[in-house]
């Protein structure tokens, strides 16, 4: 249990077939560390529920490693998703479609929809593609905490319950995958890796409800992605932290007063929001265990993948 296998031919063989025989294997993707197991195995599937401490009503994405594998995973496929997919597939695209019958409800926590991406990290690929099945694959870390974006940070949170973790180094992007639905119309559940930007520029203006407090997917809690110690955005540019109070920051770029911080955060010197985005959790692990009274967040411009970093740390900011 909770081994760590550097990525190799060997290892990648072996966690194919632990996932074939139903076990749980961490890996690598572009955007965080996937807990997978098949899709197509209900008992294998209520595991990482299990694991996770995931409520039953939050649905999993389903990994392919082949575009056209999508068809017999949804129906009613349209127009505006084969355009999507031609344009960013593999990569951090998910989309929600009328689910198939071959898939169990559990991966789908009853919902008739499914979600499905395909990665476009090359040992995510290359393991996916030697089960010959779809895999389930929520972020490998426990419900409503932090992603993973290293093996270690899998290790420390999950590592003992699971079978293997497989080490692919860092992930590039560092957040999660964009979630749009296509179903009626095109709606946003989830600002990720691919930009509402970006998207628009296929098909069109599309929706975007995930700032909504009812949440039309589980993802859009308000209460997610946190650390232990208490997040808050820097609002009031002039705020004073008591001196009792050890206080950590993430910037954006590091010009401000960085004196009375006991932890700083420097998330892109040169002020690249896709650079930020890829060091956020890693920064935010750091600090988690830094022994901090609080954690300061600088607000970052919700353009383009800014706003999945904001996304990310209103989510954290905001108490369950
Ligand atoms: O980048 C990613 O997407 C990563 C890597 C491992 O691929 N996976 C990931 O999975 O972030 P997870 O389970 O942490 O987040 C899946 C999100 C949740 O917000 C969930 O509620 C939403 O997708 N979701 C899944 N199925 C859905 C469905 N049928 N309808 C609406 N939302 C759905
Ligand atoms: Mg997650």
């Amino acid at each position: 249990m909770g081994e760590v296998l550097k990525a190799s031919k060997e290892s990648i063989e072996r966690a194919a077939a632990i996932l074939q025989a139903g076990g749980l294997v961490a890996f690598p993707t572009e955007t965080v560390y996937g807990l997978g197991a098949s899709a197509l195995d209900p008992k294998a599937v209520a595991r990482v529920f299990e694991v996770k401490n995931r409520p039953s009503f939050d649905p999993f994405i389903v990994h392919i490693a082949d575009s056209s594998d999508l068809e017999q995973l949804c129906t009613r496929i349209n127009e505006k998703a084969y355009k999507l997919i031609d344009k960013f597939w593999p990569g951090p695209l998910t989309l929600v479609l009328p689910k198939s019958d071959i898939i169990p409800d559990i991966v789908t926590a009853g919902n008739n929809t499914l979600a499905v991406r395909m990665p476009s990290h090359p040992i995510a690929l290359e393991l996916i593609r030697q089960t010959g099945l779809p895999i389930a694959a929520p972020s490998a870390n426990p419900f409503s905490r932090l992603s993973p974006t290293t093996a270690d940070h899998v290790k420390n949170q999950i590592g003992s319950k699971i079978d293997l973790i497989i080490d692919g180094g860092s992930c590039a992007i560092g957040v999660e995958s964009t979630v749009l639905e296509l179903t009626e119309e095109a709606v946003l559940l989830r600002p990720g890796g691919i930009t509402i930007e970006e998207i628009e520029e296929v098909i069109g203006p599309i929706k975007t409800t995930f700032s909504s407090a009812k949440p039309h997917s589980p993802g859009q809690l308000l209460h997610h992605y946190s650390p232990h110690t208490h997040l808050q955005i820097i609002k009031d540019e002039n705020f004073v932290i008591p001196n009792e109070i050890r206080a950590g920051l993430i910037t954006f770029k590091g010009v401000r007063d960085q004196s009375r911080f006991k932890n700083v955060e420097v998330l892109s010197e040169s002020g690249d929001l896709y650079q930020a985005a890829s060091n956020l959790f890693s920064a935010l692990h750091r600090l988690d265990v830094a022994n901090l009274d609080i954690i300061y967040a600088e607000a970052f411009p919700e353009t383009g993948i800014g706003m999945a970093i904001m996304d990310r740390l209103k989510k954290a900011e905001h108490k369950s």
